[in-house]
């Protein structure tokens, strides 16, 4: 293997134990923890020992027999990797007769494996060839006449990786792999003896199978069985970085292995301390948009958008834009202009826009798509427990023993999570789950939830306030814990609210569908069953009382003594990499970095005095107040980084009447999405293979995205913003984005201990990270809330606006898959399609009959705000009366469908709950049609930009 490529491998995993154990290994002692396997003991005492089918990622299974040892006073020759270190042991591994009986295993091996090592796709990065080497194998005494595997066919139905059974040594490492890391349990060894052989499922090709494609079994595999097609393709890579994956905000490190300039695969980083060695089918297989045909790379302006496009220099783009800007605020006012910025992208390129927002533009006008995700959290988190953020590592669910998923989808969301979750779930610890579809974790293999609360959309504030109501009657309370702790006379208010019978499941089973057996069974295992942790999503946040259930679960973890150690906590899952970023830095319009609000006079004087401008005390406006101000003509300009608000967000048609009525849209992104299709200039963005800086987890952990290519259209994202801010004459001069980290940390009292440095040195850091912390805080809230006393807070539960009626009887909840992500654009333009390739309207099969719908049935999809059509799901995960459907695909329309109404305190979009009637139609709805039209329009107008390059030879 390539030396700077090769990790190191301990064979077997590391133990955790107070006891020690010396022993002596070749003559060398060595004292390892008790438990810890003589391979791994060997390894500690720089001795390798040979072994196949042993990775100290998975549990020892012993079947290779390579790695055999001798061991003074016993018989025989015991595997290493099976066997526990003992006190006193006198262990050999290096003797005569270990070599020949290693020889003699590895000679049996090579005798049913084709000798095809030179043009072999793992030549070079092969176990089982370097142990050829290793055990000085040389010459194979019997021939290839008899039985073998030799002609055994290659199952290719996966498009990242194949399977080529010719090549298998039936270690089970691949099994195990999708069992114990996983747990998705696809793969079995059928068969017995020579027979024996990997098996997805019963016999079927891996595409067909329950396999979902996350490359464990491919990093376990010590052949070149299950490999990489890219391998295949493009042979080994030459170099690696480490960086993290810019999907979800589980925040997985990833080692990307290169030739060149080429991404040849994406290694899950066996530190990384949110995923240890683990991954999912985006982050392992689905960066292949970097690099698709789509990008557009050169900027382009035009006045109208129904001009084509006019490809034009960085210089002239970059002028043009700021000089719209400048026309527009003399025109219409300072406050007539504004930016959003994606919580895709780094934390760097966020502080920049919110700098450039304030500072240049002079106004608060800065906004963030964590606005529709999560904003609810960044409200109620702060106002009970005093820190705008989840409050554990990823690593702490292996300590809970009660596990709440209430509004979540973590298989399909949060992936690489739910394999942690479910290893901890099938060690023992129960499962509550809230939701009001019946989605895999309710019931998975070996996994079965305790309770499944399958509440009626929009019921959440009921639901919390009727678990609390359990608690406090029942005489739940941890009493103790809530005098140290928190504050008594919100608490005392809270007690009498919560205990009022209105509040009991009983009185409110009608509203929130929950039984009120089920609901006060599972509060009193949350209360009870040792250490519970919460673990919510978008189902909890994106609600007119999304904030207020953010409260309710607060107030539930202290009520009951769930804060402050590992194992508990209240954990948001959050949507996209970098979300917990974005609203750190300062992304929102009412605050600067670090949660600090905008008309606190002490903090604006700082950032002025280091920005040298003066700043607005007023908050700007938000997302949705842009759109109205459009509308009504008093906003009229908007530089958009990396968010295709058209697509994401709420009411779409109104989106598309407020950009429509806007005079200069600024889009910075990789594709010509659908917001770009209403822009005046764009701004070729940059992948996160391109460029410099860092994420922020949902743990708070800020990891380093790291440049692996040079940026296809010149300039890193964080460039073209300081190209902007500078054309508009407020002077921006970093020359990479560590010194943007080292501006925000000064300027940060959470942040104020972050580095480069330290993370390059930790491997990431999770904030708070300052003098009281220097290595940063995994776990908050420790010894007191950040507020001091936790806050306990009235939930009352306000039926939301959007009733069903007559006209509107079923209740739509959106959603994602695993396979895509938010809007597509980077998944759509992947192989994963091959999984999704549309989104798909779910519903239950007494829903579909009454209205005549069979399974893959086109349905018109109607509210008050728009219509669409999709094909039907006939699904049981459904409850009667309620659809659900993902907007991944723009010619959907998911989000023509849902309504303009939000979350009381921060305007977070109502997505789980939109009033709809379903029919069976024939035919797309207007408003597709409308869309096929405008979009065929902007395709032939970007196509004559195409032509205009070639004709001029641009
Ligand atoms: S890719 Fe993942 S889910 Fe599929 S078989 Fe391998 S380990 Fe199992
Ligand atoms: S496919 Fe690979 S990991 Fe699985 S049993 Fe065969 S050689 Fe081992
Ligand atoms: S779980 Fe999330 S961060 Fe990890 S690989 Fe998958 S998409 Fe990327
Ligand atoms: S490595 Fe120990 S038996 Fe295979």
């Amino acid at each position: 293997m390539l030396e700077h490529l090769k990790v190191s491998d301990f064979g077997t995993p590391r133990r955790e134990s107070e006891q020690e154990v010396t022993l002596e290994i070749d003559g060398n002692s060595v004292t390892v923890p008790k438990g810890t396997s003589l391979m791994r003991a060997a390894v500690d005492a720089g001795i390798q020992v040979p072994k196949l089918c042993a990775t100290d990622s998975l549990e020892p299974f012993g079947s290779c027999r390579l790695c055999l040892v001798e061991i003074d006073g016993r018989k025989g020759y015991p595997a290493s990797c099976t066997t526990p270190a003992e006190p006193g042991m006198k262990v050999r591994t290096q003797t005569p007769k270990l070599q020949e009986l290693r020889k003699g295993v590895m000679e049996l091996y090579i005798s049913d494996h084709p000798l095809d090592c030179l043009t072999c796709s793992a030549n070079g990065n092969c176990e089982l060839q370097d142990m050829a080497g290793v055990t000085g194998l040389r010459n194979v005494r019997y021939g290839f006449d008899g039985a073998n595997h030799l002609k055994s066919e290659k199952d290719e139905s996966n498009p990242y990786f194949s399977y080529d059974a010719s090549k298998c040594i039936v270690c089970n490492r691949c099994v195990r792999a999708c069992e114990e890391t996983q747990g998705t349990f696809a793969l079995t060894i059928s068969g017995r003896g020579f027979e024996s052989r990997v098996s997805p499922g019963m016999d079927e090709p891996f595409m067909e199978s329950e396999c979902v494609s996350c490359g464990a079994c491919v990093e376990a595999c010590p052949t070149a069985t299950l490999q990489e097609k890219s391998v295949i393709w493009l042979g080994q890579p030459e170099h690696s970085k480490i960086t993290t994956c810019a999907y979800c905000g589980v925040g997985c490190g990833f080692k990307a292995e290169m030739k060149g300039n080429e991404v040849v695969r994406m290694v899950p980083w066996k530190d990384g301390a949110a995923n240890e060695g683990h991954s999912c089918v985006k982050g392992r297989f689905a960066w292949g948009y970097a690099t698709h045909q789509d990008r557009i790379t050169t900027p382009m302006i035009r006045k109208k958008i129904t001009d084509p496009w006019q490809a034009v220099s960085w210089e002239e783009a970059i002028g043009y834009a700021a000089s719209e800007f400048k026309r527009i605020q003399a025109k219409y006012g300072r406050d007539s202009i504004g930016g959003i910025v994606s919580s895709r992208c780094t934390n760097e390129e966020g502080y920049l826009v919110q700098k450039l927002v304030r500072a240049a533009f002079g106004n608060n006008n800065v906004d963030t798509c964590a606005r529709v995700c999560h904003s609810p959290t960044g409200y109620g988190l702060k106002q009970t427990l005093g820190e705008s953020a989840g409050t554990q590592t990823f690593k702490s669910v292996e300590k809970a023993d009660v596990i709440l998923v209430m509004g979540a989808n973590p298989t399909d969301g949060h992936p690489v999570f739910a394999s942690r979750m479910k290893k901890r779930l099938r060690e023992g610890a129960k499962l509550i789950v809230i939701d009001p579809r019946k989605i895999d974790i309710v019931k998975s293999p070996h996994i079965q939830a305790e309770y499944h609360l399958q509440l009626r959309p929009g019921t959440n504030v009921a639901v919390v306030t009727a678990l609390a109501h359990t608690i406090v009657t029942e005489g739940l309370l941890a009493e103790q814990y809530i005098a140290e702790r928190c504050d008594d006379k919100s608490f005392n208010e809270w007690r009498e609210f919560v205990s009022r019978a209105e509040n009991s499941p009983e009185a409110t089973e009608a509203t929130t569908g929950v039984p009120a057996a089920d609901m006060r069974a599972a509060a009193r295992l949350y209360a009870t069953g040792g250490n519970a942790a919460i673990y919510y999503g978008l189902g909890v946040t994106e609600h007119s009382q999304g904030s207020t259930t953010v409260m309710g679960i607060a107030n539930l973890a202290m009520a009951t003594g769930n804060v402050g150690r590992e194992g508990v906590g209240v954990n948001p899952l959050r949507g996209q990499n970098n979300v917990q970023g974005s609203c750190d830095i300062g992304s929102f319009p009412h605050e600067l970095p670090g949660y600090r609000h905008v008309s606190d006079t002490t903090v604006r004087n700082e950032f002025e005095a280091a920005w040298g401008v003066s700043l607005q005390s007023e908050p700007g406006l938000r997302i949705p107040n842009m759109f109205d101000a459009a509308i009504d003509g008093s906003f009229m300009g908007l530089y958009c980084e990396g968010e295709d608000i058209v697509q994401s967000d709420p009411d779409t048609q109104h989106v598309a009447h407020a950009l429509e009525a806007m005079e200069c849209i600024v889009v910075q992104d990789l594709f010509l999405n659908e917001t770009a299709k209403y822009a005046h200039v764009f701004l070729p963005g940059s992948s996160f293979l391109e460029k410099d800086g860092t994420f922020t987890n949902a743990e708070r952990r800020i990891s380093r995205v790291r440049k692996v290519m040079p940026p296809k259209a010149k300039y890193a994202d964080w460039e073209v913003t300081m190209l902007l801010s500078n054309a508009l004459g407020y002077p921006m001069n970093y020359k990479h984005p560590e010194e943007i980290m080292a501006e925000i940390a000064a300027l940060t009292p959470t942040f104020s201990g972050v580095s480069y440095e330290l993370i390059e040195k930790q491997g990431s850091v999770q904030w708070p990270c300052n003098a009281a912390a220097p290595t940063g805080t995994p776990t908050m809230h420790i010894d007191k809330f950040v507020r001091g006393k936790g806050k306990f807070i009235i939930t009352q539960y306000v039926a939301s606006d959007e009733k069903v009626t007559r006209k509107f009887p079923l209740i739509l909840t959106t959603g994602r898959i695993l396979s895509q992500y938010n809007v597509g654009a980077q998944t759509r333009r992947t192989d994963n399609n091959q999984w999704h390739s549309e989104d798909r309207l779910e519903i239950h099969p007494v829903d579909a009959e009454d209205r005549g719908i069979t399974d893959g049935d086109w349905v018109g999809i109607q509210s008050r705000a728009g219509d669409t059509v999709l094909r039907a799901i006939v699904s049981e995960r459904m409850q009667p009366g309620v659809v659900y459907t993902t907007f991944h695909f723009p010619e959907s329309g998911a989000n023509v469908i849902t309504t303009d109404n939000s979350d009381w305190a921060t305007n977070c979009p109502e997505y789980k709950v939109t009033a709809v009637q379903v029919m069976p139609v024939s035919q797309p709805s207007e408003w597709q049609r409308e869309f096929s039209r405008f979009d065929k329009v902007q395709a032939e107008l970007l196509e004559q930009r195409h032509a205009a390059e070639v004709v001029t030879g641009k």
